[in-house]
């Protein structure tokens, strides 16, 4: 199934900034895919028309062989594609556990033990066993964070998107999160993550899309998408010179 996610020539304009031009690209299943570019290059944009936050003004996305472009938020987390936001939100006055049972509950997938075994592994996966029953306005931001990540799994997404996992979280929460994606990538999950952090993207991608000024400028595997000059110069401006380790 080579084309079983796509985005064809998705274009989206707001008033007169084309923030989308003509963006094109395929994922198979089981895919972990970056999608970096400087600052205001459409990264937060292509994830917001993909979860139906923004209808995109032309092109079409796929999921399988059901158009989801146009489709409301709450369908498209229904079919299975899970969106985390650069901003926390959390049911504060909730205990951690109950975050995750809400999320569970709300999509209807799961029966309540089911729910409840799936809670108790992410928790654990996270480190936030010892948290279960605090209530989440008690937790670091940090914590907070990787809650909220935690309950894009509860619905046993099929795709999942990330909107800038690693930024501002401390080190050893951002090595947790690192680990706990590659742990559901292994489990079979496909991802697309955007970031920032081109070394904490680099090292869990092996494929990479690069967007630049609203369209893509280059698509495929990591090592040679850094290399490609156009990707150099792109970032040039944001002092970054093409070597990630
Ligand atoms: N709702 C909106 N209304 C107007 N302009 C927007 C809106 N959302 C994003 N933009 C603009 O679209 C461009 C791309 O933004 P964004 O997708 O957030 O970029 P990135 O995530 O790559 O930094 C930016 O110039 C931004 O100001
Ligand atoms: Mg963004």
């Amino acid at each position: 199934m080579d084309n079983w996610f796509t985005v064809q020539a998705v274009s989206k304009r707001f008033f007169g900034l084309q923030a989308l031009q003509a963006v094109s690209f395929s994922v198979s299943p089981g895919e972990m895919v970056g999608i970096i570019g400087p600052n205001g290059s459409g990264k937060t944009t292509l994830l917001n028309i993909i979860s139906g936050y923004y209808a995109p003004d032309t092109g079409t996305i796929r999921l399988g062989h059901t158009r989801i472009d146009g489709l409301p938020p709450n369908r498209v987390a229904g079919l299975g594609i899970a969106r985390m936001f650069q901003i926390t939100r959390l049911f504060r006055r909730l205990s951690v556990l109950e975050n995750l049972l809400v999320v569970a509950y709300a999509t209807g997938r799961s029966g309540e033990r089911e729910a409840l075994e799936r809670a108790d592994q992410i928790l654990a996966a996270l480190h936030l066993e010892g948290m279960r029953d605090e209530p989440a306005a008690s937790l670091s931001g940090g914590q907070q964070k990787l809650l909220e990540f935690g309950t894009c799994f509860m619905a046993n997404p099929q795709l999942v998107l990330l909107d800038e996992p690693f930024a501002s979280i401390h080190p050893t929460l951002k090595e947790i999160l690192a680990t706990f994606i590659r742990e559901r990538h292994q489990a079979g999950e496909t991802f697309l993550i955007v970031s920032h952090d081109i070394p904490a993207v680099v090292d869990l991608c092996p494929r990479l899309v690069v967007l630049s000024a609203g369209t893509v400028i280059a698509d495929g595997p990591t090592a040679t998408v850094l290399d490609t000059d156009q990707v150099i110069e792109a970032y040039l401006g944001e002092g970054w010179h093409g070597t990630a380790s």
